[in-house]
C-alpha cells in the first residue's frame, strides 16, 4: 500500500467516528477512495465485450443418493455480451467454461459471499498485477473486486480459481473453479472441432464422509506435507465418469488437472496413443502422437479424438496409467492414504458412443508458428537465474524461502522487457546435497524419497504472468526408476505456465516479462504445498 492509500484509509476510519468527515467530505469522493484498493466501481472508460458477475457462494450439490453435498461455487451472470461464451455445468460445483477471444475485453464482477476471504486468479493470463488476483487483494463477504482486461493470450486453455493465501487449497476443493477458454485468429484458421465438439474435461479428486460430504485433510499433517490426495475421480465436477459422445465425429477434449496435488499419467486403456494438439497457453507446433500424457497438477492438454471408425455402443475408457512418483506415498504409506494411490493405475473416463453423428474436421499436419524464444536473447543465458525447490525443517520451501505477502528478495526481481532464462531444481537441498548417501533408491524403497537427507515429492511449478518455453529437461540426477515410468509423457514444445518437476529433476525454461510492472507469484500449485507457504513473490520493475 502506498503512503497516499494509508493515509486516506486511515482518514476514512477516523472520519466515520471523527467530526473531520464534515469538513472534508466534499473533496472526498468515498466511493473512489475504497475503489482504489479494492477496485470495486468499474471504469466507464473501458468498454467490455463481456460483462459478467461471478459470484462464489455456498450451495448444494445432489450427487450421491441421501445428503446432497455442501460445495462452494462460482455462479456466473451475464451482464452484456455473447450468451455463448458463458456455460453452465449443470449438476456441477465448477464454475462456468467463459470461452473468448484474444483482443476481447473482459469485465468480471467478483462477488464473495464465502463466510471468509477470497480473490479470484486467471491462471495463465498476461494481465496487469491488479487484475492478477495477488492474495493481498483478497476481499471479505460482501464485498465486490472489479476486474477489466483485455484478452491478450494466445489461443489455449487457460481457468480460473482462488488465490487467499493459505486457504486456496479448500476453497478450490470445496468447488471453486472454472475454465477459460481463448481463440484467436490462428487457431481459427486451423477449423479445429467446434461448439459441441470442442470438450472440457476438469479432473478433480475427492473424498466424502458416509454423509456425502467433502473430506478435506482428514489426515492431519501428512496431508498437509504430501498433498491431499481423494478416492474418487471427478470429471467436470460430478462423480459420475462417463461423457457421452457421437461415433463417426471427431472431437477436441482439452483437460485440465484442477485436483490439489494428485496428478495423472493419462492413457487410453487400448493403448492407442494419444494426440495431441496443445498445452497450457498455445497449440502445439504439429500434432504429437504420445503413448500417455503426464498432467500435472494445472496443467493443461488438447487431444484430438478420432471417433471416425468407431462405432455407436463402443466405449474408451482414458485412464491413468501406473508409474512411480519417486515419493513415499508410492509403498505402504500409500496405501494408507488412499485407496487410489498416486502411480497405481485407475480409470479417469469413460466415453461411451451413445449416438451416431459424423463431421468432417481434418487434424492438420501443421498447428501453429512456434517462434520459440531464442536462448541467446536471454540477458542472463549464461548465469540462469537458479529456484529449488526443497524441504528445509519440515517447511517446503523455494531457495529455502517461505510465502511473504509482498516481500521480494534480490533474486526475485526481473526488469521490464528483458528475457530470462530460469533454472527450475526438484532438489533435496540441505547439507549432502543432490545423490548424497541416501539419494537414489535409499532406504526407503520404491523411487526413494530420501535426497541428501530431505524428503523429496515431485512440484507442480507455476509462474504467473509469463508463458515459457522450455529449453532443456535435464533428469541425470532422477532415480532411473522413477524417470523409466514416466519419460515419454512430457511435451517441451509449446508457450506453458506450469511444469511438473519431478525429484531430482531440472528444468530450463525461457520466458519474457513484458508490458506489465509489477509483484506476481511463483509458486508450487501442490495446493497444499501452495498453502503450506511454498509461493513466493517476484517483481517486474
Ligand atoms: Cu493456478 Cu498462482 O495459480
Ligand atoms: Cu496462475
Ligand atoms: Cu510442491
Amino acid at each position: 500500500m502506498d503512503i497516499e492509500e494509508l493515509d486516506r484509509r486511515k482518514f476514512i476510519k477516523l472520519g466515520s467516528t471523527g467530526a473531520a468527515v464534515l469538513l472534508s467530505w466534499p473533496f472526498l469522493n468515498a466511493c473512489e477512495g475504497l475503489s482504489s484498493k479494492k477496485n470495486e466501481s468499474s471504469d466507464p472508460n473501458f468498454e467490455p465485450d463481456l460483462d459478467i458477475d461471478l459470484t462464489a457462494k455456498e450451495s448444494q450439490v445432489p450427487f450421491f443418493q441421501g445428503s446432497s453435498t455442501n460445495v462452494w461455487m462460482f455462479e456466473a451472470k451475464l451482464n452484456t455480451g455473447d450468451p455463448n461464451a458463458v456455460q453452465h455445468l449443470d449438476g456441477s460445483y465448477l464454475g462456468p467454461i467463459l470461452r473468448v477471444q484474444k483482443g476481447q475485453k473482459l469485465r468480471i464482477r467478483f462477488k464473495n459471499q464465502l463466510p471468509e476471504k477470497s480473490i479470484v486468479h486467471w491462471h495463465g493470463m498476461h494481465v496487469p498485477e491488479k487484475y492478477d488476483g495477488h492474495p493481498k487483494d483478497v476481499i471479505e463477504n460482501g464485498e465486490t473486486y472489479i476486474y477489466e482486461f483485455e484478452i491478450m493470450n494466445r489461443a489455449g486453455t487457460y481457468w480460473f480459481h482462488p488465490h487467499p493465501h493459505g486457504r486456496t487449497g479448500p476453497q478450490v476443493y470445496n468447488g471453486l473453479a472454472g475454465m477459460l477458454i481463448v481463440s484467436d485468429d490462428e487457431e481459427e484458421k486451423l477449423n479445429l472441432p467446434k461448439g459441441k465438439f470442442d470438450i472440457p474435461i476438469v479432473i478433480q479428486d475427492r473424498a466424502f464422509d458416509e454423509d456425502n460430504q467433502l473430506l478435506y485433510l482428514n489426515r492431519g499433517r501428512m496431508d498437509k506435507m504430501m498433498g491431499f490426495l481423494g478416492n474418487q475421480i471427478f470429471i467436470n465436477g460430478r462423480p459420475d465418469k462417463t461423457l457421452s459422445l457421437k461415433s463417426g465425429s471427431i472431437y477436441r477434449l482439452r483437460l485440465l488437472n484442477a485436483s490439489n496435488s494428485r496428478f495423472y499419467k493419462l492413457g487410453w486403456s487400448d493403448g492407442t496413443p494419444l494426440t495431441v494438439i496443445g498445452i497450457d497457453g498455445s497449440l502445439l507446433e504439429k500434432p504429437r502422437s504420445m503413448p500417455y500424457m503426464m498432467l500435472g497438477v494445472a496443467e493443461r492438454v488438447d487431444i484430438w479424438l478420432d471417433l471416425k471408425d468407431k462405432p455407436k455402443g463402443t466405449e474408451l475408457t482414458l485412464k491413468s496409467l501406473s508409474f512411480s512418483a519417486g515419493m513415499m506415498s508410492m509403498g505402504m504409506m500409500g496405501q494408507m492414504r488412499s485407496n487410489l494411490p498416486l502411480g497405481s493405475e485407475y480409470d479417469v473416463l469413460t466415453i461411451s458412443l451413445d449416438e451416431s453423428g459424423n463431421n468432417s474436421f481434418i487434424l492438420p499436419e501443421k498447428l501453429i508458428v512456434f517462434n520459440k524464444i531464442d536462448p541467446s536473447e536471454a540477458i542472463n543465458a549464461k548465469n540462469p537465474r537458479t529456484f529449488k525447490f526443497f524441504m528445509q525443517r519440515m517447511q517446503w520451501t523455494i531457495n529455502g524461502r517461505t510465502w511473504e505477502e509482498t516481500e521480494v528478495a534480490g533474486e526475485e526481481i526481473v526488469k521490464l522487457n528483458t528475457t530470462e532464462i530460469w533454472q527450475l531444481v526438484n532438489s533435496g537441498g540441505g547439507m549432502m546435497g543432490n545423490g548424497g548417501m541416501m539419494g537414489g533408491k535409499g532406504m526407503m524403497g520404491n523411487g526413494g524419497m530420501m535426497n541428501g537427507g530431505m524428503m523429496q515429492m515431485p512440484h507442480p511449478i507455476h509462474i504467473h504472468q509469463v508463458q515459457f518455453n522450455i529449453l532443456e529437461r535435464d533428469t541425470s540426477d532422477m532415480d532411473p526408476e522413477v524417470w523409466n515410468s514416466v519419460r515419454e509423457g512430457f511435451i517441451d514444445d509449446g508457450w506453458q505456465d506450469t511444469v511438473l518437476l519431478m525429484p531430482g529433476m531440472k528444468i530450463k525454461i525461457i520466458m519474457r516479462f513484458e508490458d506489465f510492472k509489477g509483484l506476481f507469484l511463483y509458486h508450487c500449485h501442490n495446493l497444499e504445498h501452495e498453502d503450506m507457504g511454498m509461493m513466493r513473490n517476484y517483481k517486474i520493475e
